[in-house]
């Protein structure tokens, strides 16, 4: 693995829930990535996982006590919050999220990011009722006003026998997550427009036809974009998705409305990226109420919906335009006949049949194809991936 994060002060800040049993193997990923890691914990923390197998693991003594006066004379609060250049509470308890939201300083942990002004990310982690409180959505939405990086939550089984959103997301998620963030600002200054999600085609005002796109994968090229110093807009189909942080949400439901939206934004493109799946038929006449089943057929009639990518691509001004390609088989060839077919820059195919289905997963793996080259970019999980894939677009874009 390269030292991505080599010689990086990370804070790794630990609450009392029961994912900070995890926060060990956060300290060694970080640490396997080359960073400097000190750990503080809140004394509830204590309670899950000792502060002697993070000063194990971490190397450095660790603090939990704002009232401990031989810690303060060593790397006193004051001290841990100005050596910090990024702070990561994982996991974040829904009392902890509350506490940094109101800024509360009377324990170590709160108090030294009060005082730091090192980016901010946390992991929340708690059961989904919780999660789904407007309380915590309320302080979720203040964090991202305050350019705070929530991680996750993950969706899963949880420690309380629920199923649900609420989980920490896992340890090496959340440390490839921090090393994104320490990523260059490729796309300083470019405004990067990305379409993502299924789009869905009204049959009548209960049933449309629709696909299996859950959004995951366009929704991370927008943040790796953003993150990358983009001005980036997403325009999105229907998903359960919340918009990332930085980034300018346009939703829309037919692929008529999407092609409305994106044309809206092409005047300034740099870089248009087609991640949506695109119904390609929609229904020619929507019912306005409800079809009644009073007969033993239906016929369905469709009709071609516009190509946007394609259209995009032909349109001046042209920015530079990616199309992506899910196919069950004969990958390159396929995804090779469209970068030609809809005269596109480059084109990331993906594997949709089998195990390494990129439907509804976390992972994905890409097949860069431009005109001249073809590069394999490995399985990874969907943020790590979009953020080399925006890597890429980016040397590409430059080189024009
Ligand atoms: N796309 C688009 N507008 C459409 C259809 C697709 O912008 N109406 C974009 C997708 O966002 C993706 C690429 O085109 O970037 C996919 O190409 P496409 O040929 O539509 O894929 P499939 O429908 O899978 O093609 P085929 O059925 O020919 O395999």
């Amino acid at each position: 693995m390269a030292n991505t994060l080599t010689g990086k002060h990370i804070l790794l800040g630990i609450s009392g829930g029961i994912a900070a049993y995890k926060s060990a193997v956060l300290c060694r990923e970080l640490i396997k990535r080359g960073a400097d890691v000190r750990v503080v914990m809140t004394p509830s923390a204590t309670r899950f996982i000792t502060p002697l197998t993070l000063q194990a693991l971490s190397g450095h003594p660790v603090q939990h006590d704002l009232f401990d006066a031989e810690a303060e004379h060593g790397m006193g609060h004051i001290d841990l919050a100005r050596w910090a250049e990024l702070i990561l509470v994982a996991p974040a308890t829904a009392q902890a999220i509350t506490r940094l939201v109101h800024g509360q300083a009377d324990d170590l942990l709160c108090a030294t990011v009060l005082a730091s002004s090192a980016p901010l990310c946390v992991a929340p982690a708690m059961n989904r009722g919780m999660w789904d409180n407007p309380a915590t959505r309320d302080n979720i939405a203040v964090l991202h006003e305050r350019q705070v990086h929530v991680l996750g939550p993950a969706e899963g089984d949880q420690a309380c026998g629920e199923h649900g959103p609420g989980r920490m997301l896992e340890p090496e998620q959340l440390a490839e997550q921090v090393e994104l963030l320490f990523a260059d600002a490729v796309l300083q200054g470019v405004k990067v427009v990305v379409t993502a999600g299924p789009t869905w085609e009204a049959i009548d005002p209960v049933r449309g036809l629709s696909n299996r796109s859950s959004g995951k994968m366009g929704y991370a090229v927008a943040q790796a974009a953003s993150r990358a110093g983009a001005d980036c807009i997403l325009i999105s189909g229907p998903t359960r998705l919340t918009c990332p942080q930085g980034v300018t949400r346009i939703n829309v439901s037919s692929a008529r409305d999407m092609a409305e939206a994106v044309q809206a934004e092409m005047n300034d493109c740099d870089i248009f990226i087609a991640v949506a799946a695109v119904a390609d038929y929609r229904p020619v006449t929507p019912q306005d109420e409800k079809i009644k089943k009073d007969s033993e057929y239906l016929n369905l009639e469709l009709v071609r919906n516009p190509d946007i990518l394609a259209s995009v691509a032909s349109g001046e001004p042209r920015p530079y335009t990616v199309g992506f390609a899910a196919e069950t088989r004969n990958l390159e060839t396929y995804a090779r006949q469209k970068l030609v077919s809809k005269q596109i820059d480059l084109i990331a195919a993906n594997p949709v049949a089998g195990e390494n289905s990129a439907f509804d997963s976390d992972d994905n793996e890409l097949l860069l194809i431009d005109k001249a080259s073809t590069l394999q970019l490995p399985r990874a999980s969907k943020p790590v991936l979009a953020h080399q894939l925006i890597k890429e677009i980016a040397k590409r874009y430059g080189s024009r």
